[in-house]
């Protein structure tokens, strides 16, 4: 049986982290509402309590029933999730004078609690939290403390009646800023609950092509690709298990980069896929002409873009049933589990919106395989390079459906995208090019985020595309300026580069590119590029703007 972790969310922006980090030790984890622990299901190996927006003693705090698993299982709380074991079992939570945020150091730690195996005096540790635990429970002591937070970690050893121990952290060992947080929850998975560690790209390759197999049997499977990340890698699966019984589609709204169709088709070609390429570009640019609202252009695009998908899809599976070919019976999709996790709404505010599935018409009576459902981007990563598919696809950063449509101010014509597209390309093959070293934090960072560098004397080399989350231009198609070239005057378009880190999309910095490569980029857009005079930078994080400036 597939040993597991439950992780109950209390609200806590970190507990996707927490999720992944107890992926990246080898073990299957699942993150539910705190609400939703699954009584008898034998396979939970141990319980992590997020962390929450709210103090234990507000009215409408999330309340679990801590007897559902504590004393069976071990237990580990954090932020909280430490909190609420306290304030649930007779210890005590206060206000904290002033908001304990940010690093601290563990002044004392119990180093011969298991939790805290390997660590170092003085290990430095990210604090989050308005309150404060000043009593434990009965029975518990204190494993650690900084110089202001006397219980900064305690725990309660295994008794007769309680079999099971419990660790509760103020801090957060999720996050990077704490430096043996990874330390903290291997000692917790794999020493305490026993994790086996079986949970890695190769094993999941294999019983997903095994279950594919039974599932789908002789069955034909339709798959819309877009050239990301993630439905290349669920073709790319399912193809592994049931070859040429699945058929892509894979459209070209001509709202795509400069020459990607062409590319990702090639790409495709080679990964052995049978890929149906459509070039419905005239249909897009044709409703989209005159429309300059960004919603409207969002909705245009949604409705044309399942026009000509439903279209494909219907003319492959009337003619497999005119051929007495095997029938089309699955819709394969490669939603990944960040958005299938059930989210909390807390305060009336969605913390995250829920994936959009589907859009087929019901008479297709087509029903739905997600071959990635349990994965994070990182796994999807991993599993892509897994199954040999080429660096430049799994390392591709995440673009809009709506495509370059979402980067041009004001209407679209091809004349537009054109520009965009050359002026994007600039940006992204010099972005490509341009090598930086990192160390540290920050190499720790890109390395746990998969990208393939090798550590030499401490630092990695890597790309500045490989550094960041996203990047593109944006067109300021309704604005013009004036310029000077050579001696003409020019009275043309802006362009505003855009890049920005981050690990989720949910929140994004802007990155801090280099002043050289930004001269290089400028130059050479103004230079090359016609109808293009002027180049600025993005410089707003997420929130308050998004991402994509539509
Ligand atoms: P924003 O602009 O909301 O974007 O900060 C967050 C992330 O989502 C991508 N994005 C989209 N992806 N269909 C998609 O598949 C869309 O309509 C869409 N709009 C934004 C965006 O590129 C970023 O990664």
């Amino acid at each position: 049986m597939q040993q597991k972790i439950i992780i109950l969310d209390f609200g806590s922006q970190t507990t996707q982290l927490i999720g992944r980090r107890v992926r990246e030790l080898d073990t299957f984890c699942e993150i539910l509402p705190y609400n939703k622990f699954p009584v008898g299901d034998d396979s939970v190996i141990g319980v992590i309590l997020s962390g929450s927006p709210y103090s234990v003693h507000d009215p409408e705090a999330f309340r679990v029933d801590l007897s559902q698993f504590m004393g069976r299982l071990p237990v580990l709380g954090i932020c909280y999730g430490a909190q609420y074991i306290s304030h649930s079992l007779g210890g005590r939570v206060e206000k904290a004078d002033s908001r304990e945020y940010g690093r601290a150091n563990l002044e004392t730690v119990d180093l011969d609690s298991p939790l805290f195996k390997g660590f170092e005096q003085g290990s430095q540790v990210w604090m989050s939290h308005g309150d404060t635990i000043t009593a434990i429970p009965d029975g518990f002591r204190c494993i650690a403390s900084t110089k202001d937070v006397k219980y900064a970690a305690y725990s309660l050893t295994p008794t007769p009646s309680s079999k099971a121990p419990v660790f509760a952290v103020q801090f957060h060992p999720e996050v990077f800023h704490t430096l043996q947080g990874k330390q903290l929850l291997q000692n917790f998975v794999v020493d305490i609950c026993g994790s086996r560690q079986e949970w890695s790209a190769a094993s999941f390759v294999d019983t997903t092509v095994q279950e594919l197999k039974q599932q789908l049997g002789d069955d034909r499977v339709i798959l819309g690709l877009s050239g990301g990340v993630d439905s290349s890698v669920a073709a790319v699966l399912l193809n592994r298990a049931i070859g040429k019984n699945l058929t892509c589609i894979f459209v070209d709204h001509g709202l795509l980069r400069k020459n990607e169709f062409r590319q990702v088709m090639d790409d495709y070609q080679e990964l052995g896929l049978n890929v149906i390429g459509v070039d419905a570009s005239e249909k897009f640019f044709a409703d989209l002409a005159g429309v300059a609202d960004p919603e409207e252009k969002r909705k245009i695009i949604g409705r044309d873009f399942i026009e000509v998908f439903n279209e494909q899809a219907r003319s492959l599976i009337n003619s497999a049933n005119s051929t007495h070919h095997s029938s089309f019976k699955w819709l394969a999709q490669g939603t990944i589990y960040p958005d299938r996790i059930e989210s909390l709404n807390i305060t009336g505010k969605v913390i995250k919106s829920h994936h959009n599935v589907g859009g087929l018409p019901k008479e297709m009576n087509l029903l739905l395989c997600e071959p990635l459902k349990w994965l994070f981007k990182d796994e999807v990563r991993r599993v892509g390079r897994q199954l040999g598919m080429p660096e430049h696809l799994i390392t591709r950063h995440p673009f809009p459906g709506p495509g370059l449509a979402v980067r041009i101010l004001g209407d679209i014509t091809p004349e537009k995208v054109r520009i965009l597209q050359d002026a994007d390309d600039i940006y992204i093959r010099a972005l490509r090019e341009y090598k930086v070293k990192l160390s540290g934090e920050e190499a720790r960072k890109v390395l746990a985020a998969g990208v393939p560098a090798q550590m030499q004397d401490g630092a990695i080399e890597v790309s500045l595309y490989d550094q960041i989350w996203q990047a593109g231009v944006i067109l300021l198609s309704t604005v013009r300026s004036v310029g000077v070239m050579g001696d003409e005057r020019t009275y043309e378009h802006p362009v505003a580069l855009r890049a920005v880190t981050s690990s989720d999309a949910m929140t994004a910095d802007w990155a801090h590119l280099p002043y050289d490569f930004m001269a290089k980029v400028s130059n050479e857009i103004i230079n090359k590029v016609r109808g293009v005079n002027r180049v600025c930078y993005d410089i707003s994080s997420k929130p308050p703007a998004t991402i994509e400036w539509e």
